[in-house]
């Protein structure tokens, strides 16, 4: 079920020739808010239409806000149609704008039912990694904007959904008096881009799969599927070999269910062969029900999601074997059901972890920690990392503390934790510092086991990391809590509503940044 319509890929290259000769059914520009002077490129394109577009702005009816587009028509040979796209004030200019720059070129071209498109993205300024974060910024967000999860529907209704757009155009334009990039920029960024794309529309799909069709082991039939296209390596540990290792909690989750879980590790080697990799864990509970301690019925079809962690990394791997960085990094998701049957684990069952530590299970509702805390004490014995991230949709609590703009980052290492911050601000998929104080650490206190596996109401993302904190050894290790921003309705231009593959762009952001 991988090679389907949803992940058809979207061909990007770089334009040949200039946006106003490159014959294209839709080029678009973007113009910033109340500028006096449009680019050179700009001109050029408005000269293609007459200076039909400098006949708008006299009239005063395009601005440049951010909501604003006026499309209009040539003749002659050339782009067919132009589209100038307000993107706000020159002063915010970044990144993000060209992502959402791309998503609003995207989404009127799938109006139109054009399925190639011209876009010619600004070049951002030279701290800010010039034309090329802008190509890659440009090349991720087409990719994501033509992302459709139509797998699942009638291909061929008569009124069914536009077709989508299959093929992009990139240039830069580089403003007033600026030059425009090498075409190897161009190329390389496009090829970052691309990566990060299909990276994060891979784990999008398996967001959007419903939980009776991504299971663990589906979700451990990807990761061969992905080994062997992207070259990586991949072991996968079914209940067996979990016995041997010891992994109670993780089994403790597992057991309510006639699924099987699996352990997911997907190995790139890009670095030194004695380098230390590298890690990233990603919380893979493909249907979250509560388990005995059950979750309401209302909207628990969400807890599809439940796997949105685990999907970012092996979509990350994905990304990262395409690019084929010169770092170590491995990859491991834990994944299970939550569900409730005569072997259910129950509230004021003690369980033994990996690492050794008693749980007294409160609530199987938390157990997602459960299933992470062995995974991570698994990667730090068996890997070894330089630096460990988990990510998962963890808790309630984040979503009230947070909401949907931002995940919440809480490690053992501040610089980790900084440079996981700034990897967040860079691709747009933001995180934000909680404490991880040993004052919290009391809320998990057991009177019959090491721990309990829930801390009560107050600080309840805080008190979910310090129970992951204690197995993670001496590891610099920082986990991302995405239960706000990982899937949800759309906010931006370049998404759709369900799964946005957060936090696979961050993930790799800071692979890039922890290496060269
Ligand atoms: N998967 C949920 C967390 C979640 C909540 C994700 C909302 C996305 C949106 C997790 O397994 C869970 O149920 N957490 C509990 C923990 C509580 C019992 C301590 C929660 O947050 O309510
Ligand atoms: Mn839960
Ligand atoms: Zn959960």
């Amino acid at each position: 079920m991988t090679s389907t319509r949803t992940e058809k890929l979207l061909k990007l290259r770089p334009a040949s020739r200039t946006p106003a000769k490159e014959p294209a059914p839709l080029v678009a520009v973007g113009v910033f808010q109340d500028d006096d002077t449009l680019s050179p490129v700009a001109r050029s394109l408005d000269d293609r239409v007459d200076g039909a577009f400098s006949r708008v702005l006299e009239a005063g009816d395009f601005r440049g806000k951010e909501e604003e587009e006026a499309l209009f028509y040539t003749t002659g040979d050339g782009p067919r149609r132009v589209l100038f796209v307000g993107m706000g004030k020159a002063e915010s200019f970044d990144r993000e704008t060209v992502r959402k720059l791309a998503g609003r070129v995207v989404r009127r071209a799938e109006a139109l039912s054009v399925t190639s498109v011209h876009l010619v993205v600004p070049a951002l300024s030279h701290e800010e990694g010039g034309a090329a974060a802008a190509v890659q910024a440009g090349a991720e967000a087409l990719h994501l904007a033509a992302f459709d999860f139509r797998e699942l529907k009638d291909p061929d209704p008569d009124d069914g959904p536009k077709p989508l757009v299959t093929r992009g155009l990139l240039s830069v334009d580089p403003g007033e008096g600026g030059s425009p990039p090498a075409e190897e920029i161009v190329e390389e960024a496009i090829r970052i881009g691309e990566a990060h794309g299909a990276g994060e529309n891979l784990a999008r799909v398996l967001q959007f799969r419903p939980g009776n069709v991504a299971t663990p082991t589906h979700l451990a039939g990807i990761a061969r599927e992905l080994a062997a296209e992207v070259g990586l390596d991949v072991r996968i540990l079914g209940p067996a070999e979990m016995e041997e290792e010891g992994m109670g909690a993780l089994l403790s989750v597992a057991a309510g269910s006639d699924e099987e879980p699996r352990l997911i590790i997907l190995e790139y080697r890009g670095g030194g062969e004695d380098e230390a990799p590298l890690a990233l864990v990603g919380k893979g509970l493909t249907f979250d029900t509560g388990g005995i301690s059950l979750k309401p019925p209302s909207g628990m079809e969400s807890m599809k999601f439940d796997m949105s962690g685990g999907a970012a990394v092996l979509g990350a791997m994905k990304a990262i074997g395409m690019i084929r960085p010169p770092v170590n990094v491995v990859g491991v998701v834990p994944s299970s059901e939550n569900m409730i049957n005569g072997r259910a684990t129950k509230p004021g069952d003690v369980i033994r972890t990996r690492a050794g530590k008693t749980v007294e299970v409160i609530n199987t509702d938390a157990e997602g920690r459960l299933i992470l805390a062995d995974a991570l004490s698994y990667t730090v014995d068996e890997y070894g990392p330089r630096a460990m991230v988990d990510c998962a949709t963890l808790t309630g609590a984040c979503v009230v503390a947070l909401g949907h703009h931002a995940a919440a980052v809480l490690g053992s290492d501040d610089d980790l934790v900084e440079a996981l911050r700034e990897a967040g601000d860079r691709s747009g998929e933001r995180c934000w510092p909680l404490p991880l104080w040993k004052a919290y650490r009391k809320q998990l206190d057991s009177p019959v086991a090491d721990l309990k596996n829930v801390g009560g109401r107050p600080a309840g993302a805080i008190t979910a990391g310090l129970f992951l904190s204690e197995f993670v050894g001496e590891t610099p290790w920082a986990h991302l809590d995405i239960a706000g921003t990982a899937y949800g309705e759309v906010r931006a231009p370049y998404q759709r509503t369900g799964g946005f593959g957060f936090p696979t762009r961050l993930l790799l952001e800071w692979i890039h940044s922890a290496h060269g």
